[in-house]
């Protein structure tokens, strides 16, 4: 289901000590928050530390349309106006993330709905629900009175479509959405019949007579029916792409050269909206990433960056937000030490971003973000943040020749498939435990270890470029998925899937017959049963590593299914725990329990072997420094980013070093200090 967009990319404005064309720098303006007389020094420092671009109006309803039938536009002219004069492009939100206190008063049906039946009431932002006839009619106005009056403005560049769509209303249960939700089914079952069916509603006394009487799964006496669940799920981000489809389509038809984006949220836990199925709907791929604390922070960073990459189908993205330095919104909130606000900024880069803007131009005085860095932060421009950010301008400027490049396909693939998160995490299952994305960045946590590049690629993406495709938790496998791995194997592919994978179909109905279903000739095992394992249990292999969360009770049906690693103890002891299945060429790989980020590497690194697949760094370097590849066809730039607290040589690459963080102009880099970046242009293979 992974369709790339069209790729319309937004002009650079060209302008004095900007590189044009080139990467695209810059921020969220919210300018309504400051004095008029703030906004000529803002224009001022933004050209001072190289902003190119800045995205305006984002929560800026209840300012631009003061009541129903009152329009003020007069300040956003200006700074329009005043941006353009200084150089710099305006990517224009709709401005419908946020409705105006006159419009809940109103209209307090637009307003959503928990599961309990509470309802979500305005003080915060995004209290809209994203089925609400009357939301929808409302935002169409201010989308269409914004585009009739800045259609011809040189300043505009691209349209931001709301902002962070489901960020705060993915699931909404109201009235509205119980309808629109039995419209949906309608489409998708066609009769009540084939939706009995789908949801197994024999179980439970749940047999439905009339779509009438379905409704959202709000709160149950138990647990709610898994495949309404899922249906809802599916739905709920069905309905935020339809409302972006709705703002879109207004924006094409009134200005139809204007590329249009909305910020997705690939990071972390967020698993709502089905962005590998949202892409297509634009004509850039942006996304907001903020690093989550723990020890994987740069890992799940590279990870998000590399699935946005691969979501935008390998061509250049728009990092749209990250933050210069602490965020507000954790329990803790850390500030970015010396030389990561630029590391962060270039891991994107290498992933194929070729814009990097930060969450905001200027901090806060007021509000719930007033504690969330920026730009120019309280402290004003005299300060270490603005260094940095002014430094930062500067080293994209370096990076220029890279700008436009796409990504190099990586030797190995992790397949990242929406549909499987959802379904795994599901309540009654053997666990609750289980954590679908942390399992698939466990494992790309292993390949950086290894220094080995892996893709972190959406279902749908074609695999025969990858050597080996790791599908960690590979849940629900419709019997065309398993097709195509079965095809991938037999043409080659080295598959890896792992515990809970090929367990249901697409409604969520049990393969029969005994796991991993429809996989099961490819692996060439059957399990019967499923071990999960307690907290406090794990399950030692005679590989020396030891399994938490699961183990299966695993039978090896065929002579060419080698027995890598056995079980030496836990409810599984005496079984097989990774398998390998030789399929001519190909092969075909199962690992049965979770070994977390550091035990993977042993498994994975005789897997890769036995793939034929090497690390393109030398040993000093590799694992220590993450590389990722974009090529224009003549050029390879190679990134190297230090993963490490330590200074690591850069001996045996070849390269020319055109850029890099800490800036070193005119010094070649051969050593990269702790977390520091060097980019070389190398000649493409
Ligand atoms: C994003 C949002 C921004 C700001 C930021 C803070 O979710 O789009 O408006 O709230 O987080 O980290």
């Amino acid at each position: 289901m992974s369709r790339a967009p069209s790729h319309r990319w937004p002009r650079p404005l060209p302008a004095e000590g900007t590189a044009a064309p080139g990467f695209h720098y810059g921020a969220d303006y919210n300018p309504e928050q400051w004095p008029r007389d703030v906004w000529p020094e803002d224009i001022r420092l933004m050209r001072e530390a190289g902003v190119t671009v800045v995205s305006l109006a984002i929560f800026s309803w209840a300012r631009i349309q003061p009541a129903q039938d009152a329009w003020d536009f007069d300040w956003l002219d200006e700074i329009m106006d005043l941006l353009h004069q200084g150089g710099i492009a305006v990517d224009l939100a709709t401005a419908t993330a946020s409705p105006p206190p006159w419009l809940t008063a109103a209209h307090p049906e637009i307003l959503p709905v928990t599961a309990t039946g509470e309802t979500i009431w305005p003080g915060a932002r995004q209290h809209w629900r994203p089925t609400s006839p009357v939301f929808r009619e409302h935002a169409l106005r201010l989308v269409t009175a914004l585009a009739e009056r800045y259609a011809t403005h040189p300043a505009l560049v691209a349209w931001h479509i709301n902002n962070e769509l489901g960020c705060h209303n993915v699931h909404d249960y109201s009235d509205d959405a119980a309808r629109a939700f039995r419209a949906w089914l309608r489409t998708r079952h066609g009769s009540i019949d084939a939706l009995n069916d789908a949801w197994g509603t024999a179980f439970w006394s749940q047999r439905y007579s009339d779509f009438d009487q379905i409704l959202p799964p709000r709160l149950a006496a138990s647990h709610p029916n898994p495949t309404q669940q899922l249906d809802f799920m599916r739905f709920s981000s069905d309905a935020l792409k339809d409302h972006l489809r709705a703002e879109r389509d207004i924006l094409r038809r009134i200005t139809p050269d204007v590329p249009v984006t909305t910020n997705f949220m690939v990071m972390g836990e967020t698993k709502g909206m089905h962005y590998a199925d949202w892409a297509a709907e634009v004509d850039f791929v942006s996304n907001d990433h903020y690093a989550l604390p723990g020890p994987q922070s740069l890992d799940e960073m590279s990870f998000s960056a590399n699935l946005t990459g691969n979501i935008a189908g390998g061509r250049p993205w728009f990092l749209m937000e990250h933050s210069t330095s602490a965020v507000n919104w954790q329990p803790v909130n850390v500030a970015k030490r010396p030389g990561e606000l630029a590391r962060d900024s270039l891991l994107h880069v290498a992933h194929g971003a070729d814009a990097v803007c930060f969450f905001q131009w200027r901090q806060s005085a007021a509000g719930a973000e007033k504690y969330h860095s920026a730009m120019v932060p309280h402290a004003g421009p005299e300060s270490d943040v603005f260094r940095a950010v002014t430094d930062l301008g500067a080293t994209l400027r370096d990076l220029a020749p890279a700008a436009g490049t796409v990504r190099d396909p990586a030797p190995a693939a992790i397949l990242f498939d929406w549909e499987s998160w959802w379904a795994s995490e599901l309540d009654s299952h053997p666990t609750s435990r289980l954590r679908y994305r942390q399992e698939a960045l466990d494992w790309y946590s292993a390949f950086l270890a290894l220094g080995v590049r892996a893709d972190v690629v959406p279902t749908g993406t074609p695999l025969d470029a990858y050597r080996m495709v790791v599908a960690p938790v590979l849940h629900m496998v419709p019997q065309s998925l398993a097709k195509e791995l079965t095809r991938y194997v037999e043409g080659g592919g080295h598959l890896v899937t792992t515990y809970f994978s090929g367990i249901v179909d697409e409604n969520d109905h049990a393969w029969l017959g005994g796991y991993p279903g429809p996989l099961r000739d490819l692996l060439g095992i059957r399990i019967e049963e499923f071990a999960p394992l307690l907290d406090d249990e794990s399950a030692a292999l005679d590989d020396g590593t030891s399994g938490t969360l699961w183990t299966d009770l695993i039978t090896v049906t065929d002579p060419a299914t080698e027995t890598l690693a056995r079980y030496t103890a836990g409810p599984a002891e005496g079984r097989a725990a990774l398998t390998r299945r030789a399929a001519g060429p190909g092969s075909a790989s199962y690992l049965s329990t979770r070994l977390g980020p550091e035990q993977l590497r042993g498994p994975l690194g005789r897997l890769l072997a036995a793939a034929g697949i090497e690390r393109e760094l030398p040993e000093s370097a590799a694992g220590r420094v993450e590389l990722t590849v974009r090529t224009d066809g003549a050029n390879a730039f190679w990134f190297l980013v230090n993963r490490t607290e330590e200074p690591v040589p850069l001996t045996g690459i070849a390269g020319e070093v055109i850029g890099g963080a800490p800036r070193d102009p005119g010094a070649p880099r051969r050593v990269l200090p702790p977390r520091g970046v060097a980019v070389l242009r190398r000649q493409a293979p």
